[in-house]
């Protein structure tokens, strides 16, 4: 058991030190606040991902109580037979071949921002390179509205806060949330979503009667949440790890078929979520220490994508690495989702800029978000130098 804080703001910057620390300590550790069962070490994270039936999803993936009552019965909250129907009802908008049927669309995308940002020079990386891809991709991709696109960027990212413990910003995300919760019942409603999209295929399941209709708001939330934040906080961390390694910048656009490997390590090395948590449905015995049934279990997948024991020199960023079973994307029967759709942006992104930009240089310190969940920056002050690729 530790005292240690997990979530003070004055740790952000040392967070992978604090996480080598926990696993030092064990593969199970007890945080006494809030009380957790935090899984540390990539064997038993990945154990206890792959084991959703003792560790279950239905009572909350987060820590603020308000919040998984809110969210639950979403595929994200729920289990299986429920869970699988729920996804089931958008595998075919989310097939490989379909997402990459997008590929020329979301290439354009990311050109004409890439373009947009390099002829500015001097940018805000977060606002104008980071949110500003998946913002431009997803609210498309799931055919929602042109109304409320200014708020859900804003909902998104306080969706991840929210799931850590009670804080002083708390009352005002769960406002916010509710805005969302509110406006996914009104496109429900009114059908307001695009003919042929993902929310439409939604709303088709609803009518054939697949899945109760109350279930298509919840879906909603599914896909507005968490696709908009870490997306955007891979992009981040992106701008920062290249900036500070100018010679893998280099190396890369040497080499841009590295790119798939890129978007691993990159995962890997700075996983945008922490972890989701679970309930202990029985007691259970996970690396040599019994958790108690009822009790809430933390697998920390940003801790595991840099457990030395897992991983040589891992915590060295190498682009070359290609790690292809890091958890950045979560394990089993709950993984990613929208991965396809996370890589397909993110390769488009990396790609339009090693077309054109030669150096990223950081013009001030980036400033770390204050977000319990969502390992993200705030604030990226950053110069993108031109040069085309060799
Ligand atoms: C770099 C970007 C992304 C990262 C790192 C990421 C990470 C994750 C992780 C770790 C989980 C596992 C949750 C759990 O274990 O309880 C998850 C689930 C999920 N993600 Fe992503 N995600 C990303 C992008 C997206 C995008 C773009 C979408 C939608 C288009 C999306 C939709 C979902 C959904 C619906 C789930 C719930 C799946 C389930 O419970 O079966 N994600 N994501």
């Amino acid at each position: 058991m530790t005292d240690v804080d997990m979530f003070a703001t004055s740790d952000q910057r040392t967070r992978y030190e604090q996480y080598r620390q926990l696993r030092e300590l064990g593969p199970v550790v007890r945080l006494r606040e809030p009380d957790t069962y935090a899984v540390t070490r990539y064997a038993e994270v990945k154990a206890a991902l792959a084991d959703h039936t003792s560790f279950i999803s239905g009572e909350g993936v987060g820590f603020n109580p308000e919040l998984n009552q809110m969210i639950r019965g979403t595929t994200l909250v729920s289990d299986p037979p429920e869970h699988d129907l729920l996804r089931s009802v958008v595998a075919d908008g989310l097939k490989p071949r379909v997402i990459r049927g997008r590929g020329e669309e979301i290439a354009q995308k990311a050109r004409s921002l890439v373009a947009d940002v390099v002829s500015k020079g001097e940018i805000e990386g977060v606002r104008e390179l980071a949110e500003a891809m998946p913002m431009s991709v997803i609210p498309d991709f799931l055919g929602l509205p042109e109304r409320n696109r200014d708020h859900l960027y804003e909902w998104a990212k306080v969706g991840g806060d929210l799931l850590g413990p009670v804080t002083e910003r708390t009352p005002q995300n769960l406002e916010m949330t509710q805005s969302m919760v509110r406006f996914t019942h009104e496109l429900a409603e009114n059908r307001e979503v695009a003919p042929g999209s993902l929310s439409a295929a939604m709303l088709e399941a609803a009518d054939e009667g697949v899945i109760p209709p109350e279930k298509c708001p919840l879906l909603f939330i599914d896909y507005i949440n968490p696709s908009l934040e870490t997306t955007a906080s891979a992009i981040g961390h992106l701008l920062v790890i290249f900036a500070e390694r100018p010679d893998q910048w280099a190396a890369l656009r040497a080499e841009p078929g590295l790119v798939a490997s890129t978007i691993n390590e990159l995962v890997r090395y700075e996983s945008p979520f922490r972890g989701f948590t679970r309930v202990a449905t029985r007691d259970t015995e996970l690396g040599g220490v019994t958790i108690p049934r009822g009790a809430r279990v933390w697998p920390l997948v940003a801790s595991a994508n840099r457990d030395e024991r897992k991983w040589e020199r891992a915590d060295e960023f190498d682009f070359r690495r290609n790690p292809i079973d890091h958890l950045g994307f979560g394990y089993g029967t709950h993984t990613c989702a929208g991965q396809g759709v996370a890589r397909l942006e993110l390769h488009a992104l990396i790609h339009a800029l090693l077309d054109s930009v030669e150096r990223i240089e950081l013009t001030g310190d980036p400033v770390i978000a204050e977000n319990a969940m969502v390992n993200t920056y705030a604030e990226i002050p950053v110069r993108l130098v031109t040069g085309k690729a060799a």
